[in-house]
């Protein structure tokens, strides 16, 4: 289904902006990718191919007229409050604008704008053009008729918009894959397993069963009794500090940033990196399709 004749800008042409261009690009939507960064751009124009529908801007033009425009800079509330500000000061009124972020609070980055009503979070995952769910996230100040426009805007272009009924830090997906990346560090601190060991654990148990059920539904399969005397043995057990691991402020402070830098948890070459990105759309879109027919068949 291709989106009714639409207009949209998005600022900030890194990783999530080239994806968010790609997916209304797809769709028939009419965008203009915007960055500072005249090398950023032109990356990104190289990624996209041949589309017609996209258009680079290293700067905000006045007087437009977008019917959607999503900021998608650096996660800095500074940065993000400038661009919001620039945003408002060159788009129409009645433009709906959302910002990308990771999980900074919505009141936050819409502190100093003119109208908030027209501002809500969405928050989309990597790579954009792909992955389905998208956390919907209204400021204290959000319309709700913006909330359902912009819904009804990401279910046309193939989205799954969830949302969130309360603003809290990182959102939902955030805060649980911190929770999850809190608990593995512990483990890696303690010695208790070792990082193949671990990914190997998760991803063949935990990490298969959450690509068809979401862990509500499948907790409701194992039954919330058996959950609840886990549960009591093992709370005290887990790690609940409130600071990030030693270990990884160690890998961060001696260049282990992951693949991009060669080395994190594992020893990464520009090779095996690129044969990683090279697989992964192909398999997460595999991935996605299982899924939602195992969901259509547990509906019918
Ligand atoms: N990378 C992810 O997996 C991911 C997933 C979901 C959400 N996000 C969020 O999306 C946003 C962007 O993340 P990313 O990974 O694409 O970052 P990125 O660093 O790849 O891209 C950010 C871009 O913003 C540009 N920028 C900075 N200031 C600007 C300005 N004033 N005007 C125009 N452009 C400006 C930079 O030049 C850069 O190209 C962040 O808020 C991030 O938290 C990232």
């Amino acid at each position: 289904m291709q989106v009714e004749a639409l207009n949209a800008v998005v600022v900030g042409a890194g990783t999530m902006g080239t994806t968010l261009a790609k997916l209304m690009a797809a769709q028939g939507v009419s965008v203009i990718l915007v960055d500072t960064n005249r090398h950023v751009l032109e990356t990104s124009r190289l990624s996209m191919g041949e589309s017609a529908a996209v258009g680079f801007a290293s700067e905000l033009t006045a007087g437009q007229h977008p019917d959607f425009v999503i900021e998608s800079v650096t996660e800095d509330v500074a940065v993000k409050q400038q661009v919001i500000a620039q945003i408002e000061a060159s788009v129409a009124d009645s433009s709906i604008i959302m910002t990308n972020t990771s999980g900074i609070p919505i009141d936050e980055i819409a502190a100093n704008m003119r109208l908030p009503q027209r501002f809500l979070g969405t928050h989309f995952f990597n790579p954009a053009d792909i992955v389905p769910a998208v956390e919907v996230v209204p400021g204290s100040h959000t319309q709700a008729s913006v909330v359902e426009t912009a819904c009804r805007w990401l279910k046309q272009l193939g989205k799954r918009p969830a949302i969130l009924n309360t603003c809290v830090p990182g959102f939902v997906a955030n805060r649980i894959q911190h929770a999850v990346m809190r608990e593995c560090l512990a483990l890696l601190e303690r010695g208790v397993v070792e990082p193949e060991a671990l990914d190997d654990i998760v991803q063949y148990s935990i990490g298969v069963r959450m690509a068809l059920n979401g862990p509500l539904y499948q907790r409701d399969l194992n039954g919330l009794d058996t959950h609840l005397n886990i549960a009591r043995y093992l709370y005290p057990d887990l790690d609940a500090r409130d600071k990030p691991a030693a270990l990884l402020e160690d890998y961060v402070a001696q260049g282990r940033l992951g693949a991009k830098a060669g080395r994190g948890f594992y020893r990464w070459s520009d090779e095996s990196r690129a044969q990683h990105q090279a697989q992964e759309r192909e398999s997460l879109q595999r991935i996605i399709k299982i899924a939602t027919q195992h969901a259509k068949e547990n509906a019918s």
